[in-house]
This record gives structure tokens, sequence and C-alpha cells, in this order.
């Protein structure tokens, strides 16, 4: 089917669909945090609330996680995203960045350009506008094809992501605005910024039609931003519905009610929309961000976000409560979507594997960092001979999470978040570090640092040296206990333990994984890696996506770093996202 081709354009007052003025009611859904099977299911259920427009991102990091070897099928093709978009008579709005913040690994920055040795980021630095004007180009061949002066739904574009909160060089925003057009993309082009003076001066580029970030005061915050922006529609593109969480503690929610009466003021206004997030989806495999201002909190497997749509893609009393105020400024179809009964309650039996990564180690004076290792999974472990010396072990920096054991026995943990860069530890043969990296910054200066153990290493005051450093790649280990042999005590040894175990479904559906009872690693349904969990929480179930289940026999895995009290994998009703703040 070839749609017909159409006009999107900014007019004096408003955005002007083939001429006629348009309000944009759109909700941000991340291809990339939904399984592939379930997008079709999550764009239905955003027309059913009333709006007309998907929005996303594109994780540049999730299409090219090495350089060079670009992927568009699977979870990363964007085009299939786009068609199922149209399919559903919806219009779509991308923002590839290349930064994209959204509490993203990297903010969606590849680890092999942030690792090049004095590369610039976000600014006119010649290697990063090279490599930015390669993936532009590339992410644009797929996007200019689905404009909708092509037949397609795209409508808008926008350029890089509150670029003011970071930056102020006019040259890169320019040079960005100039790789768009001259990849053929027609539609009008955005900058967004959160609402003050500063960011929506620094962020914003000649050309190029300004919008705001925000949740509430929705008023005051639009006046603003017409100041900076004096014709044209005003625009919320990134309307806070909700808000993001990180390990160890509460868990976010804001009131419907209050959520609802915002957007109310913002549609009065006339404003047009996009719900940040309409469904967040989950932080699947290794790819949650971190926020560092002086506390490093990585951010939990779920995104959620409280959105309207859960995670599980269900609507909520939130999803609701949109929907009546969408509908007192524009039609909404008359269908709703179900609520889900409870998922199936069963328990597992989990037993210990003797699984192992095929990586071998190798030798370096001072502990390599992960990017020098190119080592792009979670866990790296160090090794250093003692020599039957004990006493204090101090690294420069421990990025982010260490279990340190000397002579196959415990001896204790770092924490980054905790600021701990020191432990003693008893004289022995030799001592192993191993290092989870747990996400990495996405927000801010620090972002694209690297991960590992940074600095000088000492044992009592002299240099510690000569290191062996082993890559651990926790999907590969994580499919390798699917057939390996049962045996050794996963309380034996020093992690990673491997636990398995197996069931079989007659009727597939969402399931929810209780990691009470575990400590802190990985959980794995088929191959595929649900994610990460942690005793600190909030987070207390992992998301099993139907779409990653069989008919029939299914595998679970469990990569455990801490310890594990409970050898069950207990499936239950519904998610536990923790607890409020009271
Ligand atoms: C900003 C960013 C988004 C996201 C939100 C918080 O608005 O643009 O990518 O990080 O903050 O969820």
């Amino acid at each position: 089917m070839t749609a017909r081709a159409r006009s999107f354009a900014i007019g004096e007052t408003d955005f002007l669909l083939d001429g006629e003025p348009f309000r944009v009611l759109a909700g941000a859904l991340h291809y990339f945090r939904v399984h592939p099977g379930q997008w079709a299911d999550r764009i239905r259920k955003a027309k059913q609330m009333g709006l007309n427009t998907i929005e996303t991102y594109v994780a540049w990091n999730a299409h090219e996680p090495v350089r060079g070897e670009w992927d568009a099928t699977g979870w990363n093709d964007l085009g299939r995203f786009l068609e199922l978009v149209a399919e559903e008579g919806m219009h779509a709005i991308v923002r590839p960045g290349p930064y994209i913040c959204a509490e993203w690994h990297n903010g969606g920055l590849p680890v092999w350009l942030t690792a090049l040795e004095g590369v610039g980021l976000r600014r006119s630095e010649p290697r990063f506008l090279e490599e930015v004007t390669a993936y532009l180009e590339r992410v644009y061949e797929i996007v200019a094809a689905h404009q909708i002066d092509r037949g397609g739904p795209v409508i808008l574009v926008q350029i890089e992501n509150e670029y003011g909160a970071y930056g102020n060089d006019t040259a890169y925003l320019e040079h960005l605005v100039r790789v768009t057009k001259d990849a053929g993309i027609t539609v009008p082009l955005t900058t967004i910024d959160q609402p003050t003076d500063q960011m929506l001066r620094d962020g914003s580029v000649a050309g190029v039609h300004l919008t705001g970030s925000f949740g509430s005061r929705a008023v005051e915050r639009l006046e603003t931003l017409r100041r900076h922006q004096p014709t044209g529609p005003l625009m919320c593109a990134e309307f806070w519905d909700g808000w993001f969480d990180w390990w160890g503690n509460t868990h976010h929610t804001t009131p419907a009610a209050a959520s609802a009466a915002e957007l109310d003021a913002l549609l009065a206004s006339g404003a047009s929309v996009n719900f940040y997030m309409f469904h967040g989806g989950t932080n699947f495999g290794l790819t949650n961000g971190a926020n560092d201002k002086g506390r490093y909190l990585p951010i939990l497997t779920s995104y959620d976000y409280d959105a309207p749509l859960d995670e599980r893609g269900d609507p909520t009393e939130k999803y609701f409560a949109f929907r009546d105020v969408i509908a007192k400024y524009a039609p909404v179809p008359d269908e709703v979507p179900a609520v889900s009964g409870p998922a199936p309650a069963f328990e597992v039996a989990l037993e210990p594997v003797v699984a192992e990564a095929a990586a071998s180690g190798s030798r370096h004076e001072l502990p390599p960092t992960f990017e020098q290792l190119e080592h792009l999974s979670a866990l790296v472990a160090y090794e250093a001979d003692l020599d039957g010396t004990g006493g204090v072990l101090r690294f420069g920096e421990v990025r982010d999470h260490a279990w340190v054991s000397v002579d196959g026995v415990s001896v204790g943990t770092l924490s980054r978040t905790r600021h701990e860069d020191a432990l003693v530890v008893p004289a022995g043969r030799s001592v192993r570090v191993l290092v989870e990296e747990q996400g990495r910054v996405n927000y801010d200066v620090r972002l694209g640092e690297p991960k590992g153990l940074l600095g000088p290493v000492t044992l009592a005051g002299e240099p510690l040296t000569g290191w062996t450093a082993t890559p651990i790649d926790v999907a590969a280990l994580g499919a390798s206990a699917v057939d390996a042999a049962t045996g050794a005590s996963a309380e034996a040894g020093v992690a990673p333990f491997v636990l398995r175990g197996s069931f079989t479904l007659d009727d597939p559906a969402d399931l929810f994984l209780d990691t009470h009872g575990w400590g802190k690693g990985f959980a794995l349904v088929n191959g595929f890696l649900l994610g990460r969990y942690w005793s600190s929480g909030p987070q207390r179930t992992l998301y099993v996506p139907v779409a990653a289940l069989n008919a029939g026999e299914n595998v679970v895995v469990v990569v455990e770093l801490d310890r594990v009290a409970d050898a069950i994998a207990r499936f239950v009703a519904g998610p536990d996202l923790g607890p409020l703040e009271e």
C-alpha cells in the first residue's frame, strides 16, 4: 500500500497538516525498550488513549555497539516500527540524538566512540562530528523514506536533546541541521530544552522550532518558551507524566489526578504535547543508564516510569484520566484496552550449574579498563599475585561495584555509590576483584567515562602491579548455562554463581520473576537477558515479555554475584516495583 503524500509544516500560529491547523498529541514509546513482537500492541493502545502520534528516540549504541557493524533488523528495525505506526494511521516523531539521555546507557552514544582518546563529545570536535555524520546519514536513510511528504508517518525530527543543559556550541547544532537537511529530511526540525532562558538560548539554533520539556507549571513554562519562540505552535515535547527510578531508592509515582490537571492546563492553552513516557518499557539486557551528580546512581531494569501504559502494556488509572482530558479537546476512539488478569504464579527449582564464559585472561601492568579490553558486557575479573602480603588494598576508583576475594575466599565488596575505594585483605597468594559495570552515565559531564578499576592500585602502601583481566560476557555465560552440567554448589567458590531451572507453559503469558531471596545479578529466560536485579531495590520483580516465552519448555537462568538465599525462581501474579516514598 502506498499512502498518499501529505504536507506538514509550522505555520504562524499552528502546526499545519495539509494546510489545516493540527494539534500534535504524541506519546513516547522507545522501540528499543519493547520486544518487537509487542510494538503493534503498544502503538494501538496509544491510539486508543486518543493520541495521533508516536515519538521515539533512536539509540545509536543499540544499532552500532561495535564500530562499523550497523544493525537495523529485529529489535533495531526502526523502519518496521515506523511502518507499524503508519498502519495504525498515526504520525511519528523521530529524535535521533546523537545524544538522547533517556536513562539509557551512555545517553545513546556507543562506547567505542566515547572511548576514543581525546574525542570531544557533543561539540564541534572533528572526530566526533565525522562519526556523528556517518551515524545520522544511516538513520536518515531509514527516516527520510518514511516522511509524510513521501506518504509515510514522520512529521517532525528533533536535533540533539536538551543541548542547553550541556553546552553552547551553536556551530555543532548548525552542523547537525546541515547533515539532517543534506540527508533529505524535509519535515520541520525542532529542538527541546528545559524552559529556562539560559537553556532555551544555548540549546536553540536559527531556523529550528523550539519546544520545551517539563511536567508541571505548564502555563508559566509555555510563557517562557514563547519568549524564545515568538511565533508558531507551542509544544511540550516531553510532558513528564512520571519519573525514572534508581537502585537503592524508592519507586516514583505521580498521582493520576494531578498529572491529568497539568495536562488539562497544557491543552487548554492550545499547546501540542508529547507524553514522556506513554509507555516506558524495560531496560532489558545491560542497557540502563545512570546519573552521577556527586553520587553514582544506576537506573533500574524497569522503565515503567509510572507512565499511563505500564511496563506490561496495561492501561493504568493515569491512562484513563489522560484519555478523559484528551476527549475534551479531540475525538478519542471508543475502544479501550483490556487490563490483564493476574500473571501465572508458580515456582521453579534452580540447580547450580558449571557454566563458563569462553574468554581467556590477558596480562597487564595495571588493571585495564573495560574500554581497553573492548568489553561491552558487565563483568571483568581482575587477578594479581599477593606473594604472601596483606594489608590495605586501595584503588583509584571502582566503577562500579567489586567483589574482592583472596585465595578463593570472599573478603568484601567495594561500591562506587558509597564512594568506597579500599579494604583490608588478609595475607595470601592471590587476590581476585570481580567488577560489575552497573550502567553508564547518561546525563551531564560524566557522560562517556570509562569503567573498571581506575587509577593506581596499592597494597599496604606499595604499588600492586601485574594483573590478569578476564572479561565475562553475561549473556554468553547465561546461554552456556542452558546446556552446562549441574554440579558445583552455588555457594562454593567465587562469583558469578550460575543456576538453572526449567518449566513448561501450555499457553504463554507475560510473567513476573520475583527476585526476593537473591542478592545481585542477572536473570535470563530462554537465553534472553531480562536485566539486572538487586536486593537493594526498589524493584523486586523482573518483567518477562510473553514474546520471549515458548509454548512448551522454557529455561530460566540466574547469574548471581552475591549470594543465593533461595534456589527457587518464583513467578508471581504482578509487578513489585518497590515501596513508595511516604
Ligand atoms: C530529559 C531528557 C529525557 C529523559 C528525561 C527524564 O527530559 O530529555 O531523555 O532523560 O529528562 O526522564
